[in-house]
C-alpha cells in the first residue's frame, strides 16, 4: 500500500445528510474531515427524497448556522390529519407537545449544507469512485479512492465515519455472524409518489386509510405538492397513467370535508419500503450513521431525522476524543443511539401497519384497522402518543 498523501481526522464515506451534517458539526468543534462521495453535486442536490423536519433537526440547523432557508421557505405544520372511514381526525402537536415539524425537502437541506461546507472552506469530494476504507480496526486506518479527475488518492485519519445511506458498502466491513446482526423486515407493498403542480389538498397532511389502500397527501410549496399512494412492489411507472393516480387519490383520501385538488404531474416514482437495523453500528475505528446502519418505512417521515440525530452523537463523542482522549463517548454511541432507532422502527411499522391495507387483508382486518384508528385518535393520551413520536423526543 502505497504511503497516504492526504490526512485528516475524520474521513467520512457519504455526502448525504448524515455525512455532511457531521462534517459541518466536526468543522464547528474545530475538527477537520473530508467527505467522499461517487455522485456530483448536483444529482445529491437533485434527487427527491422526503420532506419532514422533526423540531429538533430544524432547531439544530439554526442553531449551527445552516438554518436560514429553512426558516424562510420550510412550511411549518402543527398538526397532521388522519383520514378513515370517510372523514378526518386531526392530530394536533402543538396542543399536544407544543412542538412542530417542518417541511423543506431533503435535497434542500443537502443544498444548504454543502453550500456551507464549502463556504467554510470544507473538503468535499464529488464523483469519486472506488472508496475503500482499510485497516479501521488498527489505529491508522486509511481510506483509498480515484478522484474526479481519475488520480488516486489516498487518506490517512484517525476515525472514519460509513455515511454511505441503504446502498453502504461500509457496513459490510463489521464481519457479519461474529459482530454484526442486520434486523430486517420486508413489507408486501411500495409507495407510487408523485410531484405535481397543483394547489394544496389541504393545509395539514392527511394520513388516509382505504380499503383499496393507504394515500398520502404532502406538500412542497404552495404550487407543487407531494402525494403518494400504496401500491403493488411490482408496479411501474409505466403502469399509473396520470387519470388513474388522480382517480385513485380521490377514491381513497375524498370524503367529508377533503377533496384531493388535481394538477400537472411532472415527477413519478415507486419508492422501496423496508425497515431495517444493523446492531452494532461501530467496529474497531468505523462509525455508521443514517441510512447505512437503519432503515425506516416512509410512514413516520423518520429517515432523514434519524441520520441527523446519530451525527448529533457522533460529532460530540468524536469531539470529546479529540479533545481529550476520552473515548467513552465512541465506545457507547452504539448503545446511546440504538434505542432512539428501534423506537422510531417501532413508530414506522406501527403507522405502517395502522394505515395500509395488507394483500389478501379482510373485512375483520379492515374493520379492527378502524377501530384501531378510531382508538388512537379519539384518546387525548393516543393522539399525544403520535404527536410525540411525530415530532421527535430531544436529541442527546
Ligand atoms: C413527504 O412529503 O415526502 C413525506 C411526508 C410525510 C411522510 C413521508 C413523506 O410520512
Amino acid at each position: 500500500m502505497r504511503t497516504p498523501t492526504i490526512r485528516t481526522r475524520v474521513g467520512i464515506v457519504g455526502a448525504g445528510p448524515a455525512g455532511l451534517m457531521l462534517s459541518h458539526l466536526l468543522h464547528l468543534r474545530g475538527i477537520d474531515s473530508i467527505v467522499l462521495e461517487s455522485r456530483s453535486r448536483s444529482d445529491v442536490e437533485g434527487t427527491i427524497r422526503a420532506g419532514v423536519l422533526e423540531q429538533n433537526t430544524v432547531d439544530l440547523m439554526v442553531e449551527t448556522g445552516v438554518g436560514d432557508r429553512v426558516k424562510a421557505e420550510g412550511l411549518r405544520h402543527s398538526g397532521v390529519e388522519f383520514r378513515f372511514a370517510g372523514r378526518g381526525r386531526r392530530i394536533d402537536f402543538e396542543e399536544l407537545t407544543g412542538r412542530s415539524v417542518t417541511v423543506y425537502p431533503q435535497h434542500e437541506v443537502l443544498t444548504d449544507l454543502i453550500a456551507r461546507r464549502l463556504d467554510d472552506d470544507g473538503d468535499v469530494r464529488f464523483e469519486v469512485s472506488d472508496v475503500t476504507v482499510h485497516d479501521h480496526q488498527s489505529d491508522n486506518p486509511t481510506i483509498s479512492f480515484v478522484d474526479k479527475d481519475g488520480s488516486e488518492q489516498l487518506i490517512a485519519c484517525d476515525l472514519v465515519a460509513g455515511c454511505d445511506g441503504s446502498r453502504t458498502g461500509t457496513r459490510f466491513l463489521i464481519p457479519e455472524a461474529q459482530v454484526r446482526t442486520d434486523h430486517f423486515r420486508q413489507y408486501p407493498f411500495a409507495w407510487f409518489g408523485i410531484l405535481a403542480e397543483a394547489p394544496q389538498t389541504s393545509e395539514e397532511l392527511i394520513y388516509a386509510h382505504h380499503e383499496r389502500g393507504f394515500a398520502l397527501c404532502s406538500t412542497r410549496t404552495a404550487d407543487v405538492q407531494r402525494h403518494y399512494l400504496q401500491v403493488d412492489p411490482e408496479d411501474t411507472v409505466e403502469q399509473w397513467s396520470d387519470d388513474r393516480i388522480w382517480d385513485e387519490l380521490h377514491k381513497r383520501v375524498d370524503g367529508e370535508g377533503a377533496e384531493v385538488r388535481e394538477g400537472t404531474i411532472f415527477s413519478k416514482s415507486v419508492l422501496q419500503f423496508r425497515s431495517f437495523v444493523c446492531e452494532p453500528l461501530q467496529h474497531g475505528r468505523l462509525f455508521l450513521a443514517g441510512d447505512s446502519a437503519h432503515t425506516v418505512p416512509p410512514t413516520g417521515a423518520k429517515g432523514m431525522n434519524l441520520a441527523i440525530a446519530d451525527v448529533f452523537v457522533l460529532s460530540n463523542a468524536m469531539a470529546t476524543y479529540f479533545e481529550t482522549r476520552d473515548d467513552r463517548g465512541l465506545v457507547s454511541y452504539s448503545e446511546t443511539v440504538l434505542p432512539r432507532i428501534w423506537r422510531a422502527q417501532h413508530f414506522s411499522y406501527w403507522m405502517t401497519s395502522m394505515l395500509h391495507t395488507a394483500p389478501g387483508a379482510t373485512n375483520f382486518d379492515l374493520r379492527r384497522q378502524i377501530a384501531e384508528l378510531d382508538t388512537v385518535t379519539r384518546s387525548a393520551a393516543g393522539r399525544t402518543l403520535i404527536a410525540e413520536n411525530y415530532v421527535g423526543v430531544a436529541f442527546g
